[in-house]
């Protein structure tokens, strides 16, 4: 029974999950399968966009004879001769003998090398920039040579902003009946398997996939349809520039990659060691026995961190096996700019130090921040000094350096207690008031802060914000890593303020109110109304500071929206925020924080909702009756909440409607 899926009204995929290869290219285990993918646009004419592996054919020409519906194939467009895409042409041929191939010269080459068949007059040569047309479509062709083979070819229809883009954008892993990549957290689930697959598999061309990615960059996309793993529809930025690291051979992040090799446990326990100084150096180390972990695994690694530690012990007088495989294929894939730091081990002979450092000196950008450490049989107590010293080099490049305590040249006298902290102290700063947007698993995430600061000038420039921990927008830009600041003006609505800064986005969707779906090139949201300037910003760094989290970003994008002067914080409480009502004295009731409706009564239902604003029972605030004993406790500052409190409010209390701390409460009597 065929299985296919829409991809646009016109373009159906037809491939099919194999999920039962061991290796794919004989060297890459994939447990999670691997796509095959190919498509078929329904035109005046039908054009097939390459073929599958020989392991899937049967379902692929069920796919194919139904989403042909009984028209005829009119062409099959080839864009990789590999046979895990190629090797159903023979088979294709022989049930639709009157296709005709479009394809460059160098797969014409191919196809005679590959099949021992006349393909005179069966084949429509292209060659970069020629324009072919299936009647509403129109498709150009890129030329794409060694991304992966020199004959690949991307083809882009120019009705649809759809590009097939051959193996570029792939990843292992079966569809698993997924389609799309946002029909699931492919960051979140899959992109381990991306990298492992673009490294491996393409890692070693990364000046001929920068000059594609060049050519791409003056594309429209709004699909790109690879062959292998899931389409692109949105989000495509955001592995876009995963691509532009793994190319430039650029590490994602600061890191170390620590593979070791060992055979009865000495140069493990070293290599042990190591990653634990490392460790409480504040370093984040990925731990790998090459003896356990195939090298594909580990080359992924070497391509994410900055750092890299090889550990080997000595084998037949050289590198051990599993090392020496890994090391090849690290320099066969063409690792370049990283920081190398070589370990090996040798009880009367040991050479694997020298032969990794001949071997990894010939990449570009690899440089050696030690003399290679040497184990004789096992670590000793007297080289813990050079491990400190290795742990100390790696860290003083990846972490940051804390400032030293402030000393204070006017006076040396010791506080006798703390010190007072007035709140209002800090209202007479000047804060502005900003919506923070994030986008994570496909879904947006907005609140308000008034926390943004540029801490650096220069290129990019610099800013920090913070945000509570307890706020979930928090913890989605923890896993986004990213996020648009949307600076509001003086005259933007309570309302607002109340939607980003009181509601929740579990309970609302906060952008109801903007079915625009304005986004900046990072593909996340911005508040398009009453705001004057927007900013697109990648976290760099952050720190825990308890109640809330701080971030600093650069900022990679920002335009101004109007001329509106921005809202500072003191404006929005002097002008914005609702004064409270004067309610009617001696009398006992319920005011509403939002709208100033007093409701009468000792009692407010659970299921009150204000008749004006339609704001629950939560947003309403008990009033005494004259004469009656006020009630002491805290104010928040923030949102009005009352917390009734004879004593101090516990250090960890936070406000059950906005989630800010004790800070921001301060005492009062209701
Ligand atoms: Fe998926 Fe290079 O073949």
């Amino acid at each position: 029974m065929h299985f296919t899926r829409k991809v646009t009204q016109d373009l159906t995929w037809v491939g099919a999950d194999d999920r039962r290869l061991a290796c794919f290219e004989g060297v890459y285990g994939v447990p999670d399968g691997v796509s095959y993918n190919s498509y078929l646009l329904q035109d005046e004419k039908t054009v097939l966009f390459d073929t599958v592996d020989k392991a899937v054919y049967q379902i692929f020409f069920e796919n194919l004879s139904s989403a042909l519906a009984g028209r005829k194939l009119d062409y099959l467009v080839i864009s990789h001769m590999e046979p895990d895409h190629a090797y159903t042409i023979e088979a294709l041929l022989t049930r639709y003998p009157e296709v005709t191939i479009v394809c460059n010269s160098k797969i014409q080459a191919m196809l005679g090398q590959f099949f021992d068949l006349d393909f005179t007059g069966k084949l429509q040569l292209v060659k970069e920039g020629d324009v072919f047309s299936s009647g509403k479509h129109s498709f150009t062709f890129v030329m794409a040579p060694m991304v992966h083979w020199p004959e690949v070819m991307m083809t882009y229809d120019l009705t649809d902003k759809l590009l097939f883009s051959a193996d570029a954008f792939g990843t292992f892993g079966s569809l698993n009946g997924r389609l799309f990549a946002d029909e699931g957290d492919f960051f979140g689930e899959n992109l381990d398997e991306a990298r492992r697959y673009y490294t491996n598999i393409v890692g070693k061309y990364g000046a001929q996939v920068q000059a594609v990615l060049k050519k791409a960059a003056k594309l429209e996309l709004d699909y790109v349809c690879p062959l292998h793993g899931p389409v692109w529809r949105s989000h495509f930025g955001d592995f876009l520039e995963k691509y532009l690291l793994w190319s430039s051979y650029t590490p994602e992040e600061k890191s170390v990659c620590l593979a070791y090799a060992s055979v009865y446990g000495h140069t493990e326990n070293a290599a042990n060691i190591l990653a634990g100084k490392l460790v409480e150096r504040g370093v984040k180390v990925r731990m790998f026995d090459t003896s356990v972990t195939p090298a594909s695994y580990i080359v992924a690694n070497a391509f994410r961190c900055s750092h890299l530690v090889f550990a080997s012990t000595t084998y037949n007088a050289g590198i051990f096996v599993t090392m020496e495989n890994l090391i090849h294929d690290l320099v066969n894939h063409n690792l370049q700019n990283r920081a190398v730091v070589l370990m090996e081990n040798g009880s009367w002979a040991p050479t694997s130090g020298k032969l990794m450092r001949e071997a990894l000196s010939s990449l570009k950008g690899v440089r050696f921040l030690n003399d290679t450490v040497t184990i004789k049989s096992a670590l000793k107590e007297d080289q813990l000094a050079q491990l400190d010293a290795v742990a100390d080099a790696i860290a003083s490049e990846l972490v940051p350096v804390q400032p030293a305590a402030a000393e204070s040249s006017l006076s040396t006298a010791e506080p006798s207690g703390p010190l007072p902290v007035d709140d209002k102290a800090f209202r007479k700063m000047t804060y502005g008031v900003q919506v923070l947007t994030t986008c994570a698993d496909g879904k947006d995430y907005g609140c308000i802060i008034n926390t943004a600061v540029q801490v650096a000038s220069g290129n990019p420039k610099k800013l920090s914000i913070s945000v509570i921990r307890k706020n979930n927008t928090c913890d989605m830009l923890l896993k986004a890593g990213k996020f648009n600041i949307s600076i509001l003006t003086e005259d933007a609505p309570y309302s607002i303020f109340e939607l980003f800064g009181l509601q929740s986005g579990r309970e609302v969707d906060k952008f109801a109110r903007y079915p625009g779906d304005d986004r900046l090139s990072n593909g996340i949201r911005y508040i398009p109304e009453y705001t004057n300037a927007v900013l697109a910003c990648e976290v760099i760094e952050t720190k825990d500071l308890g109640p809330s989290m701080l971030f600093i970003a650069n900022v990679v994008e920002s335009k101004v929206l109007s001329s509106g002067k921005s809202c500072s914080y003191d404006y929005y409480h002097a002008h914005i925020k609702p004064k409270k009502n004067p309610v009617p004295e001696q009398k006992e009731g319920y005011v509403c924080k939002v709208c100033g409706y007093f409701h009468e009564g000792s009692d407010l239902p659970d299921d009150f909702t204000c008749p004006l604003c339609k704001h629950g029972k939560e947003d309403f605030e008990y009033v005494a009756p004259a004469g009656k004993k006020k009630q002491k406790g805290y104010v928040c500052t923030i949102c009005g909440y009352f917390e009734p409190c004879e004593g101090e409010l516990p250090d960890d209390f936070t406000c059950p409607l906005c989630n800010h701390g004790k800070e921001d409460f301060e005492p009062a009597e209701q």
